[in-house]
Order: structure tokens, then C-alpha cells, then sequence
């Protein structure tokens, strides 16, 4: 099975320990993120491609309505035993980013993604960065960490280049910020940026 498309490949990886991006710990730079100023009066979050779900449990320790959605269900039961653990409350879909029903279109204020872009394949990235949108609130926020920032070919994870991202997402959300000041983990150092973005509400601002 090396098909990224599939959640057989990444259930594999997981039940095999192979998970070598899991930080087993929240993400540094989305700690710090929780109590910025684009998360302010904005409760309902998806954290897109969890994982382990060490970020989702973090925004729900802080008060964040969570929904934590990955297609593997080995790291989405290790997601629930810690949300056991850590005395928490995350609404968790064991489902396909790509074919989420309509029920979660307008439904998130803020989605954060961290390692799950790279993760999709390359050739749906335009598809992806539709579906961030679709299921984002108007003036909702899209949180994202692109990572790897290098070239090469071949993955997971796929070698992010900022200005193909920066064009996809831009297509139907406005770029707020950009940066590589950030809380990086040393090995993810230089290699790494963090965006957000928000979606239009029509309004004039
Ligand atoms: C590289 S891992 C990152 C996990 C987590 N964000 C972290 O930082 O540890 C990518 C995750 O995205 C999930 N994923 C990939 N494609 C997906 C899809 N189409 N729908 C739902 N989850 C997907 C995988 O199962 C995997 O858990």
C-alpha cells in the first residue's frame, strides 16, 4: 500500500510506529498560536489531519470547541485515549478530508493544519485548498504551518513550495500573515512558515 490517497497507507504507518513527524507533544508554534489575535472570539475549531491529536487536546484544554478529523482510525483512537486522559471534550470524524458531506460546509471559524498539506497528494492540492474553504465560517480563519519548505520530488511528506501555496490558497482567501518567526522544533527550523489566511465575509472592511 503506497497510496498517500488512501487511509490504509497511513493506518500502516501508524500501526507500524512509523510515525516519525509526531512531535508527541503539541506543536511549539501552535501553542503560541491559541492566544493570538486571529484566534480571538473564534471557539470552533477543526484541527485538519490530527494525527495524534496532541494539537486538538491543547486548543480544547484552552477552550476551543474542537473537531479533530483524520481518515486513520489507529491515530484517531490514540486521539480519543488522550482526550481520556487529559479530561477534555473533541469531537472527533474518522473520514476522508475529500469527501466530508455538505453538513460541514460553513461549519469551522478557524482550521489549522500542520503537516497535513504535505501529506495530501501533490496533484490535489487545489482541490485541498477548495475544501479549506468550503468548510471555513465567512471571516473565518485558515491557520497553516507549510512545512517542508525545500525541493525535491517524491514523499510523503511532498516538498512545499511557499508561492504554489500562497496562489492556491489565495484563490478564495486573503493572506493576513506570513512568517518564519516562529516557535520551530531545531530539525523543522528554516524549513517551515506559518500563514494564516481569512476568508472574505463580504463585508467592506
Ligand atoms: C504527516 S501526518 C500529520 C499528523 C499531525 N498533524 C501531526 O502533526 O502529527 C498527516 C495526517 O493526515 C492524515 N490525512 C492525510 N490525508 C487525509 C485525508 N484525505 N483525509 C483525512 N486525513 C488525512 C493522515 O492520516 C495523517 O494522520
Amino acid at each position: 500500500m503506497n497510496d498517500v490517497n488512501k487511509s490504509e497507507f497511513w493506518d500502516e504507518l501508524y500501526q507500524s510506529k512509523s510515525a516519525a513527524w509526531d512531535l508527541k507533544t503539541p506543536t511549539p508554534a501552535f501553542i503560541d498560536l491559541l492566544s493570538c489575535e486571529y484566534f480571538a472570539d473564534r471557539r470552533r475549531m477543526l484541527v485538519v489531519g490530527c494525527g495524534y491529536g496532541y494539537d486538538a487536546v491543547e486548543a480544547a484544554k484552552k477552550g476551543f470547541d474542537v473537531t479533530a478529523l483524520d481518515f486513520s482510525e489507529t491515530a484517531i483512537d490514540f486521539a480519543r485515549e488522550l482526550t481520556q486522559k487529559e479530561k477534555v471534550n473533541v469531537n472527533f470524524l474518522v473520514e476522508d478530508l475529500f469527501n466530508l458531506s455538505d453538513k460541514y460546509s460553513n461549519a469551522f471559524e478557524i482550521i489549522f493544519d500542520y503537516v497535513t498539506y504535505c501529506a495530501i497528494d501533490p496533484k490535489r492540492r487545489k482541490e485541498y485548498s477548495e475544501k479549506i474553504s468550503e468548510l471555513l465560517v465567512p471571516d473565518g480563519i485558515f491557520a497553516i504551518i507549510l512545512f517542508p519548505i525545500e525541493k525535491r520530488t517524491g514523499g510523503p511528506p511532498f516538498a512545499v513550495d511557499v508561492d504554489e501555496a500562497t496562489e492556491l490558497f489565495s484563490e478564495k482567501l486573503e493572506l493576513l500573515l506570513s512568517t518564519d518567526k516562529i516557535n520551530s522544533i531545531k530539525p523543522r527550523k528554516g524549513r517551515e512558515l506559518l500563514q494564516i489566511y481569512r476568508k472574505p465575509d463580504g463585508k467592506k472592511s
